[in-house]
């Protein structure tokens, strides 16, 4: 089969690779119909996530049919023909973790080694396409996917609804809606969120679904206009960061306390508030003194008002230099963070589309051939071509 393998930082290819095989009793090979690029796999391509192999096969937010079934994959749960999603995070649906809804921890996915323990003192879930340090499982940017514990892991879905409506209930949606959902958002509140990414879109949306009453986008107007047309179409006022003061702006639009809550929906690469800061965490990753750009948390913890609520959807993989934790821990805030509880969010998100109270296909701006992943990467990394959201077609 065809598939998008990592070779190197910046260098992705397809490649023709051997089809996934049935090689435990639960799983199931779904062959996909749409498979997306996310912005979690641009922190591969760039080569911020250690222990990538080349030729591991990329891509964790997929759809298709179910092809084949282990001997052992519940029937009246799963079978062959039935059409699914399947969330990013595999769960084992039996620890404690998973018994209680907290899916991307559970504990029995992430293969010995466990590579995480020593990084993060607990291995967490295994993901599909996501590196050796959750697992190393192929990816779902390719033909087919090996679903392992599939009665749990794959999602039946509805015939009658389109791919692109139902895909992002795999990631981006429940992604947006959980970092939404764990701040109690009241109808008093003022959420503002950074990036307007498609899980930034997505964040926007789940805080005006909860009922906040002022929604605030924040993004680079001069790199992106189009996203911030999109948060705005979506409801949300917008801040543009290239040529606005973005703390001065929150404080204006918060009654001058700041906003009861600010979410990271931007992650590990974002650019500094200022150029000073920029080249600062650019020297410190290049150095090694930090692995990542913690901008954003860090602006996060200024703006948002005492007692207030820093959400972080965006994903970090290590050490962050200089974030204040003076500041948290004087203000009284509460973080709330992980990569998402996706089983957890799908029947609550799944009846929401359902009733058109929320359509996740409007992010979708180019729907291309797996064959064209290389390209597509290279647009939606640049910023090029009003690119959001890529979905890849398998069958093209
Ligand atoms: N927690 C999870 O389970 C989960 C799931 C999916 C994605 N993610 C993460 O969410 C993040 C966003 O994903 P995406 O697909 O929307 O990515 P994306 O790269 O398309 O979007 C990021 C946006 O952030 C903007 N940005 C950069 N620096 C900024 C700053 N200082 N202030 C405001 N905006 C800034 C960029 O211009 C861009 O529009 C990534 O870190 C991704 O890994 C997390
Ligand atoms: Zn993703
Ligand atoms: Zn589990």
């Amino acid at each position: 089969m065809k598939a998008t393998v990592w070779c190197a930082p910046y260098k992705v290819k397809v490649e023709e690779v051997p089809d996934p095989k049935i090689l435990n009793r639960r799983d199931a090979i779904v062959r996909l119909t749409s498979t997306c690029i996310c912005g979690s796999d641009l922190h591969l391509v760039d080569g911020f996530v250690p222990f990538m192999k080349p030729g591991d096969v990329i891509g964790h937010e997929p759809m298709g049919i179910v092809e084949e079934v282990g001997p052992d994959v519940d029937s009246s749960k799963l079978k062959k023909g039935d059409r699914v999603i399947v969330p990013f995070p595999i769960g084992c649906g039996e620890c404690w973790f998973c018994r209680n809804q907290l899916w991307s921890c559970c504990d029995n996915t992430n293969p010995k080694p466990y590579l995480g323990e020593e990084m993060f003192g607990q291995a967490t879930a295994g993901i599909f396409g996501y590196s050796h340090l959750t697992g190393g499982y192929a990816g779902a940017q390719a033909q087919y996917l090996r679903v392992p514990i599939a009665d749990v892991n794959c999602q039946k879905m509805p015939t009658d609804l389109d791919d692109h409506k139902l895909v992002f209930l795999s990631d981006i949606l429940p992604t947006g809606y959980m970092a939404a959902q764990h701040c109690n958002i009241g109808p008093e509140d003022v959420v503002a969120i950074w990036g307007c990414g498609p899980v930034g879109q997505f964040t926007i949306q789940s805080a005006k679904l909860l009922g906040a009453r002022i929604v605030v986008a924040i993004d680079n107007g001069r790199m992106v206009p189009e996203r911030l047309e999109m948060a705005r179409r979506s409801g949300a006022i917008t801040i543009d960061n290239s040529s606005e003061d973005v703390y001065e702006r929150l404080l204006d639009i918060s009654g001058g306390i700041g906003p009861d809550v600010c979410i990271d929906a931007v992650g590990m690469e974002a650019h500094g508030s200022n150029a000073l800061e920029h080249v600062y965490d650019k020297v410190k990753t290049w150095t090694f003194g930090e692995t990542e750009r913690p901008a954003v948390i860090r602006q996060c913890i200024e703006c948002v008002r005492k007692c207030g609520t820093v959400s972080i959807p965006g994903v970090y993989g290590g050490l962050s230099d200089k974030i204040p934790v003076g500041a948290l821990m004087n203000k009284g805030l509460t973080i709330k963070t992980g990569q998402t509880h996706v089983h957890k969010y799908v029947p609550e998100l799944l009846e929401f589309i359902k009733q058109g109270r929320i359509d996740p296909s409007f992010v979708v701006t180019h729907r291309v051939p797996l064959s064209e992943a290389p390209h597509a990467y290279h647009i939606f990394r640049e910023k090029l071509d009003g690119c959001i959201k890529v979905v890849l077609d398998p069958a093209a």
